[in-house]
C-alpha cells in the first residue's frame, strides 16, 4: 500500500486549523480587535468614538487611506463618491432578468458581478490608478444597486441618486421615494443609518472580508472580489444573522416565551441558536452590540415606535448574560442583536438587512483588497488540507464493481 500523502511530497509540517482560528493570513494595518477586552480599532480609532463623532464618508477614507482626512480631502473625496453614484443605464435592464420575490442578496450579488462586465475601465488590478476608480465605483454604487434591489422587489420604479444629498440620505431617499412621494429623511434616521453603516464599515479578516481577499489573490477583478464577499455574506452565521436575529425575537414575541428559548439554545440535541449571540473573535461584549443597544432606544424613542420586539431583546440578553451556560462559552451580544431593531423602526424589512450589511461592508472589502495587492508579499491563496481519504487503488471498469 503506497501512502498517497508521501507519494504527493505532503509529508511535511503543516498546521490544521479548521476555521483559521488560530492562523492569520495576511499582515494588515486596517482594523485591531482584542476579542478578550471588547475592543475594536480602524487605524487606531476605538468604534465608539468613530460612530459617536465621525460620518461614514470619514471613516471610508479612513480605512482607505490610513488617516482621517482634513476638512477639504473629505470634500473632495466625497464629491469623487457623489459622482460615481450613477450606474450604466443597461445595468437597469439587467434586473429585469430577476423574479420580483428574488432575494435581494441573490439580485446584489448577482449585479455588482455584472459590474466588471460595464466598467472594462477600472478592472485591471496593476494599474493604480484604475484601483482607485474601482474602489470609489464599488463605494458609490452600492447604494444605488441596493435601492434598485428593493424597488424591484416591491414592483416599484428606481429612483435616481439625487447628488445634492449626503450618501446616506441619498441612498434612504432612493429606497423610500415613491412616484407621488418624495421621501424627505428624517435627519435622526440619517444619523442611525449612518451610525450602523460605520459599525459595518470593517471587521478584520472575517468570513466574507477573507474570501474578497481569497478571490483576490489570483488577479480576479475587484467587482468579481467584492460579488464573492457578498456571497459570504449572505449566511446566516454571518451577515444573514440581522435578518435571523429579529426574525427569532418576533418568533419569541413576549419575554414570558424567553426561558423556552433559552432552554433551546442550551440544547444541544436542537440546532437552535440564539441568533445575534457568539462571535468567533469577541469574548466579552461586541462594542458595535454596546452603541447599537443605545442607539435602538434613542431612535425608537425619537421615533415615536413602541415596538415591543426591542423589550424582549433587552429582557432576552438579561437572562443570556445570567445564564451559566452563555457565561462558562462566554457568549454576548453581537452587533446583530440590535441592528434589526433600528432597521425594522426605519422601515426596511428583514430581507434588506443583509444587503445594507453588504453596502457598509464594501468599504472595509475594497480597503483590505487594496492593502492585499499592494503588498509585496502577497501570494496566491492556497490552503493546505490534511488529507484523510482512499490510498491510492486501481480503477474498476464498472461491469467489475
Ligand atoms: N447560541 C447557543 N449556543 C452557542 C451560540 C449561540 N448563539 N454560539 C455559540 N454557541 C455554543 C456552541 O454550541 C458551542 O458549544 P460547545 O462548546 O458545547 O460545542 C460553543 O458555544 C462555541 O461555539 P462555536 O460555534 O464553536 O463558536 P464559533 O466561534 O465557531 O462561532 C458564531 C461563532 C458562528 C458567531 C456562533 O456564536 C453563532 O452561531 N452565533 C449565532 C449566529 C450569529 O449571531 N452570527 C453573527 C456573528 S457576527 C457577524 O457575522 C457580524
Amino acid at each position: 500500500v503506497i501512502d498517497i500523502r508521501k507519494l504527493y511530497g505532503d509529508s511535511g509540517a503543516f498546521t490544521y486549523d479548521p476555521g483559521f482560528t488560530s492562523t492569520a493570513s495576511c499582515e494588515s494595518k486596517i482594523t485591531y480587535i482584542d476579542g478578550d477586552q471588547g475592543i475594536l480599532l480602524h487605524r487606531g480609532y476605538p468604534i465608539d468614538q468613530l460612530a459617536e463623532q465621525s460620518s461614514f464618508m470619514e471613516v471610508a477614507y479612513l480605512l482607505l487611506n490610513g488617516e482621517l482626512p482634513s476638512q477639504s480631502e473629505l470634500d473632495k473625496f466625497v464629491t469623487t463618491i457623489t459622482r460615481h453614484t450613477m450606474v450604466h443605464e443597461q445595468l437597469s435592464t439587467f434586473f429585469r432578468g430577476f423574479r420580483r420575490d428574488a432575494h435581494p442578496m441573490a439580485i446584489l450579488c448577482g449585479v455588482v458581478g455584472a459590474l466588471s462586465a460595464f466598467y472594462h475601465d477600472s478592472t485591471d488590478i496593476e494599474d493604480p490608478q484604475q484601483r482607485v476608480i474601482a474602489s470609489y465605483r464599488l463605494i458609490a454604487k452600492m447604494p444605488t444597486i441596493a435601492a434598485m434591489a428593493y424597488k424591484y422587489s416591491l414592483g416599484q420604479p428606481f429612483v435616481y441618486p439625487k447628488n445634492d444629498l449626503s450618501y446616506t440620505a441619498n441612498f434612504l431617499r432612493m429606497t423610500f421615494s415613491v412616484p407621488a412621494e418624495e421621501y424627505e429623511p428624517d435627519p435622526v434616521i440619517v444619523d442611525a443609518m449612518d451610525k450602523i453603516f460605520i459599525l459595518h464599515a470593517d471587521h478584520e479578516q472575517n468570513a466574507s472580508t477573507s474570501t474578497v481577499r481569497l478571490a483576490g489573490s489570483s488577479g480576479a477583478n475587484p467587482f468579481a472580489c467584492i460579488a464573492a464577499g457578498i456571497a459570504c455574506l449572505w449566511g446566516p452565521a454571518h451577515g444573514g444573522a440581522n435578518e435571523a436575529a429579529l426574525n427569532m425575537l418576533r418568533e419569541i414575541g413576549t419575554p414570558d416565551r424567553i426561558p423556552e428559548y433559552i432552554a433551546r439554545a442550551k440544547n444541544k440535541d436542537d440546532p437552535f441558536r440564539l441568533m445575534g449571540f457568539g462571535h468567533r473573535v469577541y469574548k466579552n461584549f461586541d462594542p458595535r452590540a454596546k452603541v447599537l443597544s443605545k442607539a435602538a432606544t434613542d431612535v425608537l424613542d425619537k421615533l415615536g415606535i413602541d415596538d415591543p420586539v426591542l423589550n424582549t431583546a433587552r429582557e432576552l440578553e438579561q437572562v443570556a448574560l445570567n445564564d451559566p451556560y452563555f457565561i462558562e462559552k462566554k457568549l454576548y451580544p453581537n452587533v446583530d442583536f440590535y441592528s434589526g431593531v433600528i432597521l425594522s423602526a426605519i422601515g426596511f424589512p428583514t430581507t434588506m438587512f443583509t444587503v445594507l450589511f453588504a453596502l457598509a461592508r464594501t468599504v472595509g472589502w475594497v480597503a483590505q483588497w487594496n492593502e492585499m495587492i499592494s503588498d509585496p508579499a502577497q501570494k496566491i491563496g492556497r490552503p493546505r488540507q490534511l488529507y484523510s481519504g482512499a490510498t491510492q487503488r486501481d480503477y474498476v471498469s464498472v461491469d467489475k464493481r
